[in-house]
């Protein structure tokens, strides 16, 4: 089989299982959306599959944050689960100390959305009226605030922009609407 029989609402049950933190889920969640919306305009990209790597990039973190285990845990898990080998490997990708090589559509979109996503929803909580009238601009400002949610990498997202041989403003544009849309804290 060509595709995996896991539907978006398994994904969400199993993501609910592995994952106890609402900052986490409301991540992953994030991160579906950005990529459900590349998925819209990339030649090719099956929407579903590239929200279920979004939806599950993250799955093994909570128990095993370790380099040894993320992500090769939850995708262990999700091969046996029969979830399509080129989602398994756009996770595997999405961390590179796997030495997973970005070398697919899914893969490259994957880690350019995962940092920029956690860094957008950062962005949000420091508004009044979240991320629903955050401007690209402004990402680009915080973003050399290099104390503000300092966790997040600047150079994956600089990366990641590179990868995809994309504006920035557009690909923060993109990402800022996708997150904008989700309904109750969940991708649409
Ligand atoms: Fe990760
Ligand atoms: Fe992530």
């Amino acid at each position: 089989m060509s595709t995996s029989d896991m539907t978006l609402t398994d994904a969400r049950v199993l993501l609910h299982e592995w994952v106890s933190n609402p900052a986490l889920r409301h991540h992953m969640e994030s991160v579906a959306a950005c990529m459900g919306s590349y998925a819209e305009i990339v030649q090719g990209a099956d929407r579903a599959q590239w929200m279920l790597a979004g939806l599950l990039h993250d799955l093994d973190w909570e128990r095993h944050p370790t380099q040894a285990e993320h992500p090769r845990v939850g995708v262990a898990l999700l091969r046996e689960r029969g979830v399509d080998e080129s989602v398994l490997h756009a996770i595997m990708a999405h961390a590179p100390y796997t030495g997973t090589l970005r070398d697919t559509a899914m893969a490259r979109h994957l880690f350019a959305v995962d940092e920029l996503a956690g860094f957008i929803v950062a962005c949000g909580k420091v508004r009044p009226d979240g991320v629903a009238t955050l401007e690209p601009a402004s990402v680009r400002k915080k973003l050399k605030n290099a104390s503000f949610a300092a966790a997040v990498s600047r150079d994956d997202i600089a990366t990641g922009v590179a990868e995809l041989a994309v504006n920035e403003d557009a690909h923060f544009a993109r990402c800022i609407a996708a997150i904008a849309s989700m309904r109750d804290g969940l991708a649409v």
